[in-house]
C-alpha cells in the first residue's frame, strides 16, 4: 500500500507469518535497499516488492490548464495560488534501475499493479528467483497475465480500496466484484488465484477460500493499525467509515482509485472526464490540499479505503493478521466438519 505502509508494517505481518510487502511505487531505489536492508535485518520472513508498472503520459498543459480551470473556485476560496510545475510527485512505472535493485536484492516475490512491465524486463525479474504477482481485475486481465508468466493472478474486485490495478480496459462501470470475479478467475487460469477487495475477517478469508481462491491479500484492514502510515485526518475519517461512503475516483491521480467520499469528490463529482492522466491529477491538488489539512480538514486529501473500511481495526498490525488466520481457520474447519 504506497503511502499506507512500509517496513514496521512489513515486519508485524511477517511476524505472524504473512507474506510481508513493501509498496515501492513512491520510492527511489535508495529508499529500497534500505527498506530491504531494515526489514531483512528484522525478519528471515519471504519479501513482496510491489510496483506500479503504468506507461507514463506524456504532460499535457491544455489538460493541466483545464484542470485548473476547474479548480478555480476552490483557489480562491482557500486563498492559495495555483502550482506553477506540472511535473506529477514521484509515481514512476518499473524500470531499468528498479530493475537492478530486484536483481541485487532478490525478494522472494515481485507484484505488479497496472499489468506487467516489458518481457525483457519481467524475463530478468523471474530470472532472479522472484516469484511474479500482478493484479487483474477481470478474466480478461487474468488470462493476459497468466499468459505473459505471471505464478499467481490476484484477483481484485470492485469493492477493494486504492487503486484499481485495471490494465486492458477503462470502463470502471464494468469491473466485477469479488464474489463474481474470483471463482471466474479461478475458473480461467491454472495459477493459484489470491483474492483481494472487501475482504476484512475470518468471514471474507473462510468466502474468498470456499470460492477457489489460494489466498487472500487485504490492505484496507490494516490502515488503522499502530504501524500504518496514513495521516491523522485519514485515520480519523477511517474511525466513522460506512459501507456506503467510499466512491472510484480519478481526482486525485488520474486513474480509478477506490477512497472515502470528500468535499471535492462531491463537489466535482468522484470521476471528472477533466482529470489530466495518471499521475499528474494530483498536482493541481497538493496546495489545496495543504491548505486544507492546515485546517483540520480532508476536503482535498485522497482518503484510500475499500468498501470493507468500518471492519478495519485499531491494533497492532502482529495481532491483527493473527487474529485473522485464527478466525478463517476456525471458520474453515467448520466448514469441513460440516461437510
Ligand atoms: C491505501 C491503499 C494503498 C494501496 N496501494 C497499493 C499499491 O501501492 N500497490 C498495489 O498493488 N495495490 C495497492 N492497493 C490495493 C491493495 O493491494 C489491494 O488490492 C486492496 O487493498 C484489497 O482490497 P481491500 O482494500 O478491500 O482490502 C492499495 C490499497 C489501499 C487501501
Amino acid at each position: 500500500m504506497a503511502g499506507a505502509g512500509g517496513v514496521a508494517l512489513a515486519l508485524a505481518v511477517s511476524k505472524a507469518g504473512a507474506l510481508a510487502s513493501l509498496p515501492c511505487a513512491m520510492l527511489n531505489a535508495e529508499q529500497v535497499r534500505n527498506q530491504v536492508q531494515a526489514f531483512r535485518e528484522a525478519s528471515n520472513g519471504p519479501l513482496n516488492l510491489n510496483f506500479f508498472c503504468h506507461t507514463p503520459a506524456a504532460v499535457d498543459p491544455d489538460s493541466q490548464a483545464n484542470w485548473l480551470q476547474q479548480l478555480g473556485q476552490f483557489y480562491t476560496e482557500l486563498g492559495v495560488s495555483e502550482p506553477t510545475s506540472v511535473a506529477a510527485p514521484g509515481r514512476a512505472p518499473f524500470g531499468e534501475e528498479m530493475c537492478e535493485v530486484v536483481e541485487a536484492l532478490r525478494p522472494e516475490v515481485v507484484s505488479f499493479h497496472f499489468g506487467l512491465p516489458s518481457a525483457e524486463l519481467l524475463d530478468r525479474v523471474k530470472h532472479s528467483g522472484a516469484l511474479v504477482l500482478s493484479s487483474a481485475t477481470t478474466v480478461a486481465e487474468a488470462a493476459w497475465l497468466e499468459a505473459k508468466g505471471c505464478d499467481a493472478i490476484i484477483a481484485q474486485g470492485y469493492e477493494a480500496g486504492g487503486h484499481r490495478g485495471m490494465f486492458l480496459q477503462e470502463d470502471i462501470a464494468t469491473q466485477p466484484g469479488t464474489m463474481a470475479l474470483v471463482p471466474q478467475v479461478v475458473d480461467a487460469v491454472t495459477v493459484p488465484v489470491i483474492a483481494a477487495g472487501g475482504i476484512a475477517d475470518g468471514r471474507g478469508i473462510t468466502a474468498a477460500f470456499a470460492l477457489g481462491a489460494a489466498g487472500v491479500q487485504m490492505g484496507t484492514v490494516y490502515l488503522l493499525t499502530q504501524e500504518s502510515l496514513v495521516t491523522d485526518l485519514h485515520r480519523a475519517a477511517l474511525l466513522h467509515a460506512t459501507d456506503d461512503q467510499t466512491a472510484l475516483t480519478n481526482l486525485f491521480s488520474g486513474r480509478p482509485a477506490r477512497g472515502l467520499m470528500n468535499r471535492v469528490m462531491q463537489d466535482i463529482g468522484p470521476m471528472s472526464e477533466h482529470a489530466p492522466a495518471f499521475p499528474s491529477a494530483g498536482v493541481a491538488l497538493a496546495p489545496l490540499k495543504a491548505a486544507a489539512e492546515q485546517l483540520g480538514k480532508a476536503d482535498f486529501s485522497s482518503l484510500w479505503a475499500g468498501q470493507a473500511a468500518a471492519l478495519a481495526r485499531e491494533q497492532s498490525a502482529q495481532r491483527l493478521t493473527e487474529e485473522l488466520a485464527e478466525q478463517a481457520l476456525r471458520r474453515c474447519s467448520g466448514l469441513a466438519a460440516a461437510d
